[in-house]
């Protein structure tokens, strides 16, 4: 895990708000039944656990996926007056909690309340026969939250209320046990001239430190620009770039999240892979798009001095459209997906570490570059 993810030291003695990593990724989608059937089949995850109509809950179906250390929960309403269709219709597909587990969730809480913080959920029980899960909920960025769940005295497949339930789907012989193993970082778009503001949300409230900052010319083509700052848990388990737009001639692919999310939301979540080779090629496969990089990216002379020694030959990064950085620590491969749903908003990265710590900030120009052509291909550029 620690470099599977960049993990570093630090003391959690003086941490006002202790992380001690994800705990669920939870996404409104329109329709659970089927993509709960869709990152089974496409991204290898596995069904672990259930809540929904037959469970005793009328208001929506709710699948929970896992893939090592990665759980997703797919939430589809089935309540048309219910409130997470109301979310659904606003936002479309997206990340509505990316919940934290925490060892301490009232000690959590009443630093995020003494910081400012608005408080969603109040700390309390939830038990079944399994044991006891104390949970409570924060408002980060838009109408996105963070749970804060402490299942250090539970013992059921997810949490009260849900079932443990398994799959028929089998995996086609010769496919990895994993196409990836671990959430690295989730990054979230915040409207125009308040990045700095969400980045002391972290700092205050939670107790996160500054990591590499993204600013200006890192980080503009000649049409649009963005800025961007990164904030971490004390061992960097939990990382959560921010994105703002900033002014260009022609509209950003954050002012296009924005306008389609319907203003902040979860932009991409990172996830790790110890192959990203092979995830590559079976995602493909599978059918999955990836953005295109230009064959330039591979041939231009600057760039490919950057990438300098990688466990593989430049060509089988070329083939795969696979792009490196590199800096002082290490190097990274990284790919970025399309989006996933029908709005321009929410995609997936996958990421191979390889002792940088870094986000592909040396990346960012040929990739938004790639994604300018995309947006111009959807008419929103
Ligand atoms: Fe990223």
């Amino acid at each position: 895990m620690r470099q599977l993810v960049g993990l570093v030291e630090y003391d959690p003695a003086g941490d006002p708000f202790p992380v001690a990593g994800w705990d669920a990724v939870v996404w409104s989608v329109g329709n659970a039944t089927q993509a709960a059937l869709y990152y089974q089949v496409v991204f290898g995850m596995e069904l672990v656990a259930y809540s929904g109509p037959e469970t005793g809950n009328r208001d929506h179906h709710a699948y929970v996926l896992r893939s090592g250390a990665v759980r997703f929960v797919l939430k589809g309403g089935t309540d048309p007056a219910g409130s997470l269709l109301d979310h659904h219709r606003r936002h479309g597909d997206g990340i509505i909690d990316i919940a934290l587990e925490v060892p301490d969730v009232d000690r959590c809480v009443a630093h995020a309340r003494a910081r400012g913080a608005t408080v969603l959920e109040e700390p309390h029980d939830v038990a079944d026969e399994h044991g006891t899960v104390r949970v409570a909920a924060i408002a980060a960025y838009g109408d996105t939250r963070h749970s804060l769940v402490d299942r250090s005295r539970y013992r059921g497949p997810y949490l009260p209320g849900y079932v443990a339930r398994s799959s028929g789907y089998t995996k086609p012989a010769g496919e990895p046990r994993r196409i990836f193993q671990a959430l690295d970082h989730v990054v979230g778009n915040v409207e125009l001239g308040r990045m700095d503001e969400w980045v002391g949300f972290y700092n205050r409230v939670m107790g996160f430190t500054n990591m590499a900052e993204f600013v200006g010319e890192d980080i503009a083509t000649e049409y649009s620009a963005l800025m961007s700052k990164v904030v971490a848990s004390g061992n960097h388990r939990v990382k959560f770039p921010l994105n703002e737009p900033a002014p260009g001639k022609k509209r950003s692919q954050i002012d296009e999240f924005l306008d389609f999310y319907r203003g902040p939301g979860a932009q991409h979540l990172a996830l790790a892979t110890n192959d990203i080779l092979t995830t590559v090629d079976v995602l493909r496969a599978k059918g999955v798009e990836f953005l295109d990089t230009p064959d330039s990216y591979y041939s231009d002379p600057e760039l490919r001095a950057r990438i300098g020694d990688v466990r593989v030959p430049v060509e089988e990064l070329r083939s795969r459209g696979i792009l490196v950085d590199r800096d002082e620590d290490g190097y990274l491969l990284q790919i970025f997906t399309k989006p996933l749903g029908d709005r321009p908003t929410v995609f997936f990265e996958f990421i191979e570490r390889h002792g940088s710590l870094g986000f592909g900030k040396g990346n960012f120009k040929a990739l938004f570059e790639a994604i300018e052509r995309e947006q111009a291909k959807r008419g929103n550029f």
